[in-house]
């Protein structure tokens, strides 16, 4: 047997409505917050992610699906989602449409990692990115659309931290205070916290090897070099955020594991999907743009894992909502009223109607088993007398009460007993 790529998952037809809620759950905070969709390709030029995303990631250095293609080009499955819309707003000239320009995607991504509870070599991220901007308010914004969308998934208990990791110019100063810190202890730390250490050193603050965490533990903490431009955005950020209501924790430990990320930072965390519990990560990106060739814009966003979300909201008993039924199963009894069966069955489904009929030949006992299985609001049987009478026995199948409808008037009366 062929069986499905590890860290894949298929969605099978019983919970593609959890999906589907979800995703409609994104499209309805996205449309509250007038933020349009854009849908940008699965793969892009390689370069896009080793420029956007950053040489010193793990997304980069470990984790990308790269190939050549025919043409020989390089070529790679997106790791996420913002590189390729900020390549779509330089390519597309978008710096010249009305700023903030606001986009949403939801997007399978695709990462080489170790598969786990939450992790997954493919997996799908709802996303918001506003370019053009650098005003706090955008931030704050963004950070409230986020929760937001947990809030209207029925996810309560995620803690959203923040954190600012400045500009280029209070990272200067950063960097150099943390090169001084972890000099000492290089011959303690692994070899890619080492490599980091040259040549982008906040990252080796995210290093997940307990030897380096206890290390970096002690080490200098970003909010303590931010300039006074970032040090009074953050402040205004975090009062908007007050403003709002929206509850946070400072957590000076944020740093993000993609390089493009200045300013505000932010994750919405859960300790109830085990070791992943990172389940919607954002942040203020005003260089990646102009890193990409495309002038000075500012610009914020976050995606959410949709995989997490869903975990989350099971392991959690976060109600979804039913699961889509047919409304009516029209059972027939021989070759001629199953024909008229699958004919009123198909008249109905033309005018909206989720109408069921046999397509297997079965016996009627057998109809009505497969019926209460698919968890039919109605079933009717549909024999010589109902032929002949024109009208026919619907049975409602939640408390056995049965009404003779005219088949002319079976849509009316669905309708009205909805
Ligand atoms: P990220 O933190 O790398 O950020 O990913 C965002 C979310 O995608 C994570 O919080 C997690 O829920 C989900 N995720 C990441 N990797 C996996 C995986 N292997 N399996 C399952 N879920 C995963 C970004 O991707 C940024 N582009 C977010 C952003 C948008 N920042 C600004 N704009």
């Amino acid at each position: 047997m062929i069986t499905i790529p590890k860290g894949t998952k298929d969605v099978l037809p019983a919970d593609s409505y959890k999906w589907q809620f979800v995703e409609n759950a994104a499209r309805e905070v996205a449309a509250a917050f007038n933020i349009r969709e854009i849908r940008t390709p699965v793969f892009e030029h390689t370069e896009l992610f080793q420029r956007g995303v950053g040489e010193t990631t793990d997304v980069v250095t470990k984790e990308m699906y790269t190939f050549e293609d025919k043409g020989g080009r390089s070529i790679t499955l997106k790791p996420e989602g913002t590189a390729g819309a900020a390549r779509m707003f330089i390519e597309n000239g978008l710096a010249n449409a009305p700023l903030p320009l606001k986009a949403f995607y939801i997007t399978p991504c695709y990462r080489y990692e170790r598969p786990q509870a939450g992790r997954l070599r493919e997996f799908h991220q709802f996303g918001i990115e506003v370019f053009g901007t650098s005003a706090p308010e955008a931030d704050a914004e963004v950070i409230f659309a986020a929760s937001s969308f947990l809030k209207k998934l029925g996810i309560n208990g995620t803690r959203l931290e923040i954190n600012s990791i400045g500009c280029k110019s209070c990272r200067a100063e950063y960097n150099k205070a943390l090169k001084d810190y972890f000099r000492p202890h290089l011959s303690e730390m692994c070899s890619t916290c080492n490599e980091r250490f040259d040549k982008n050193p906040l990252r080796m603050i995210d290093c997940k090897e307990e030897k380096c965490k206890a290390i970096t533990a002690g080490a200098p903490k970003i909010l303590d070099y931010l300039c006074p431009d970032c040090r009074a955005h953050f402040e205004r950020v975090k009062s908007l955020l007050d403003g709002l209501g929206v509850e946070y924790a400072v957590n000076p430990d944020i740093v993000r594991g993609l390089d493009y990320y200045t300013r505000t930072v932010f994750e919405f965390v859960s300790t109830s999907i085990g070791a992943q519990g990172t389940v919607c990560g954002g942040g203020r990106y005003d260089g990646l743009i102009a890193e990409l060739g495309g002038g000075n814009v500012p610009a914020i966003g976050f995606a959410a894992g949709l995989e997490r979300l869903l975990l989350l909201m099971d392991n959690t008993s976060v109600p979804f909502p039913e699961p889509p039924v047919p409304e009516i199963y029209l059972a027939g009894m021989d070759d001629e009223t199953r024909a008229r069966a699958f004919e009123i069955a198909n008249s109905l489904r033309s005018r909206g109607i989720a109408a069921e009929c046999d397509l297997m030949s079965r016996s009627v006992k057998a109809q009505f088993k497969y019926a209460d299985k698919l968890g039919a609001k109605y079933v009717a049987v549909i024999g010589g007398s109902e032929l002949e009478s024109g009208s026919v026995n619907i049975k409602k199948m939640s408390d056995g009460t049965v009404k003779a409808v005219a088949f002319g008037d079976i849509y009316e009366f669905l309708e009205e007993n909805n």
